[in-house]
């Protein structure tokens, strides 16, 4: 890959390994859970660009279809036998069902390491209290973590939140604590609200002011908004932070993670890498796709979504765009990307802020949800189905 050092290098960042529980992850750098896109393929090109360094945890599972079995699920949970250690973020909303997801995973080996998503804002997660909505209420909040962290026995388990539902309704201080009293391993916070979607800008500022209200002994990571090497560094200077969890940065570029990687070991290393490169990668992730899939056709046509984000900024012609977009095999896919100029280098607009952008909108929460935040009703078991994202 070529790699070109065209901006003004920030100073690296210093930070010292994450560690969760036994595990000690070095540098502190994650991938962010993303659902339909952190399967075992693409966590796969991303652990290959940091050398295996890093932590790459999987999409979200929902607890419930994880206890019942559920085929689909099954698969999500699968890693391929180069991951180490293998990271599974689950997504709950009774206390019971979590607790049986972890022991399950802890007594059948599933995983090395537990997530817990709070963070999920979409309407029909929160309708049902759910993601995102979650953490208000707190004693609901603090039982799905002692249960995890109890039957999860000697893996970690961390919880992944945003700062709240809006303004009016913040609670990642609140949440913080709570997991730190419940004995999570790491906490991380994506510093948006729920009603702010992806809009806006991240607030680093509240990463700060968790980092100084939980106990030092466990690790905060920061998460929302790094593009590059250099936002990765700066969100640690600023912000105290132990770590970074990145999530849309890496979409279409997986070599992101050698850049990150690099600026924690002292020296950016900023992976530009020309059209060639990039074209390689494309019909690599899609082959990967196909045999986790285990059918060729589903594989590119489940890459598909990967096309605009890999193919951002370069010179590619719409109508070869839109052919990529279409495609339905390999053969296909490799033929399109033969009549794209391979020498183009990495272009600037290939930087910066890619992937969902969506604006405000508003939280749909249970009736009378906001009346009480220290009631401990479990959301109905519906609130499980069909949800994905974050
Ligand atoms: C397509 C997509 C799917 C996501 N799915 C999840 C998810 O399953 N679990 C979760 O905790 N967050 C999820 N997120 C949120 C990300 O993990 C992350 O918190 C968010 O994108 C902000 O980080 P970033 O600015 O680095 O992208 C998702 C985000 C995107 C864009």
């Amino acid at each position: 890959m070529t790699t070109t050092d065209t901006a003004a290098p920030v100073a690296p960042a210093t930070a010292a390994p994450l560690r969760l529980g036994a595990l000690e992850v070095w540098p502190p750098v994650v991938l962010a859970p993303m659902a339909g896109i952190t399967n075992a393929p693409f966590r796969t090109l991303c652990r290959e660009q940091s050398g295996g360094k890093g932590l790459f945890v999987s999409e979200m599972i929902t607890t419930r279809a994880l206890v019942e079995r559920n085929a689909k699920t099954m698969q999500l949970i699968h890693f391929d036998p180069s991951e180490q250690p293998r990271s599974v973020q689950l997504y709950g909303v009774d206390p019971e069902t979590v607790g049986r997801a972890a022991k399950m995973i802890a007594e059948e080996g599933l995983a090395d390491h537990i997530d817990l998503n709070f963070g999920c804002p979409v309407p029909k997660v929160t309708r049902k209290g759910g993601g995102s909505a979650l953490p208000y209420k707190r004693n609901l909040l603090r039982d799905i973590l002692r249960q995890a962290v109890r039957n999860a026995g000697d893996l970690p388990v961390t919880m992944k939140m945003r700062m709240g539902i809006d303004d009016d309704h913040i609670t990642y201080l609140d949440a913080g604590r709570i997991g730190a009293e419940e004995g999570v391993a790491a906490i991380a916070l994506h510093g948006r609200t729920a009603i702010q979607h992806y809009s806006g800008q991240a607030d680093w500022s509240a990463i700060a002011r968790l980092r100084e209200t939980v106990p030092s002994h466990v690790p905060v990571l920061g998460n929302g908004d790094i593009w590059s090497a250099d936002d990765a560094a700066r969100m640690v200077r600023e912000t105290g932070c132990d770590g970074v969890v990145v999530g849309r940065g890496c979409l279409g570029r997986p070599w992101l993670f050698k850049e990150l990687v690099s600026v924690f070991e002292g020296e950016i290393d900023y992976a530009r890498p020309d059209f060639g490169y990039v074209a390689r990668t494309m019909v690599r992730h899609a082959e990967l796709l196909g045999e986790w899939i285990g059918d060729e056709k589903r594989g590119v046509v489940d890459f598909r979504k990967h096309v605009a984000w890999y193919t951002k900024g370069f010179s590619v012609g719409s109508e070869l765009r839109n052919a990529l977009a279409t495609t339905s095999s390999l053969a296909e896919l490799e033929d399109h990307l033969s009549r794209i100029d391979a020498a183009q280098h990495w272009p600037d607009s290939a930087d910066g802020p890619r992937g969902r952008t969506s604006g405000a909108a508003r939280v749909v929460l249970p009736e009378g949800w906001l009346d009480d935040p220290y009631d401990c009703a479990v959301p109905s078991a519906d609130a499980e189905l069909d949800t994905s994202g974050g």
